[in-house]
C-alpha cells in the first residue's frame, strides 16, 4: 500500500519566472525531474486560461517526459476540457478562474455550477482522466462533490494558512483556530463518503505540519495528498542562491 501523505509540487512559479522576461530558463522539464528525483510522487501545473505562466507546450513535454503522475488544475472552460482530454492528465482538478486573481482566490462553487461541472467531471472520466474538485472546506460541499461524482476534493486551505501566518490582522489565531476545525470536519466527513482527500494553497514549512498530521480513527492520515508551489519555490530561491552565484562567479573567470 502506498505511504501516505504524498506530496504534488506546483511548478507554476518555475515557469512565472521564465514568462517574465521571456527567456528559455528556467528549464521546467529539469526543474520537475529535480522534484521527482527529490520525492515528489506528482507534479502540479495550472494552465490558466491567461496562460500567465504554464504554456500549452510545457503541459504536452511533462505529460511525454515525467515519470510521476501529473496533476492538472484547470478553469472548467470549454477550450481548456478540449485541452485536457487531448494530453490526458493523471488527474484534472477543477478551479474556478479569474482573469485579475493573483492566485486561485476561493473554492469552485458546486452548487451555482451544479450542472456544469458534472458534465465536465464526467467527460474527464469518459477520457480517462480522474478528477478532483478544489473546494471549500464546507459539509455542504463534500456532500454536493460526492454528488456530483468528483473521484477527490481538494480542500482550500488558502484562508486557513494566511491566518497561521498571522496575515489576517488581530483575528489570525481566532481564524486558523476556526478553519482547522472546518478543514479536519470536512476531510472526515469526504473521506467517509468514499471520496479522495487532497489538501493545498498556502503551505509553508511551519503551517502544514498540523494538517498533515491529522488522522482517522485507523490512524491514517486524513489527508492523502498536499500540492504545493509557491513556498517551495521560493525556498528554492534561498537554499539554492549560494550555488547559482558560485556558478556565475567561475563563468565570468572571478578570481
Ligand atoms: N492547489 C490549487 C488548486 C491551486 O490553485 C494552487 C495554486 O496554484 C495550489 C494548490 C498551490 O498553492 P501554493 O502555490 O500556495 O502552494
Amino acid at each position: 500500500m502506498e505511504r501516505l501523505p504524498r506530496l504534488g509540487v506546483n511548478i507554476d512559479h518555475v515557469a512565472t519566472l521564465r514568462q517574465l522576461r521571456g527567456t528559455p530558463y528556467p528549464d521546467l522539464l529539469a526543474a520537475a525531474r529535480i522534484c521527482e528525483s527529490a520525492g515528489a510522487r506528482q507534479i502540479t501545473v495550472h494552465l490558466r486560461e491567461d496562460r500567465r505562466h504554464i504554456q500549452d507546450a510545457d503541459v504536452r513535454l511533462l505529460r511525454r517526459e515525467l515519470a510521476v503522475p501529473m496533476n492538472l488544475e484547470m478553469a472548467i472552460a470549454d477550450s481548456i476540457v478540449r485541452f485536457a482530454l487531448k494530453t490526458r492528465p493523471d488527474w484534472a482538478c477543477l478551479v474556478p478562474e479569474k482573469r485579475r486573481e493573483v492566485t486561485t482566490e476561493g473554492g469552485l462553487d458546486v452548487i451555482k455550477q451544479k450542472k456544469k461541472i458534472a458534465q465536465v467531471i464526467s467527460k474527464l472520466q469518459k477520457g480517462g482522466v480522474r478528477v478532483s474538485l478544489f473546494v471549500e472546506p464546507d459539509v455542504q460541499v463534500m456532500k454536493a462533490a460526492r454528488e456530483l461524482g468528483a473521484d477527490a476534493v481538494e480542500l482550500h486551505t488558502g484562508r486557513y494558512c494566511l491566518a497561521r501566518q498571522g496575515v489576517l490582522g488581530r483575528s489570525s489565531e481566532r481564524i486558523a483556530e476556526t478553519e482547522f476545525k472546518r478543514i479536519q470536519i470536512s476531510a472526515i466527513l469526504a473521506k467517509s463518503l468514499g471520496l479522495h482527500v487532497h489538501a493545498g494553497h498556502g503551505f509553508d514549512l511551519k503551517n502544514v505540519s498540523a494538517i498533515s498530521g491529522l488522522q482517522d480513527q485507523n490512524r491514517e492520515p486524513l489527508i492523502e495528498e498536499f500540492n504545493i508551489g509557491h513556498s517551495i519555490i521560493c525556498r528554492a530561491v534561498l537554499v539554492g542562491l549560494e550555488q547559482a552565484v558560485h556558478e556565475m562567479l567561475a563563468a565570468i573567470g572571478s578570481p
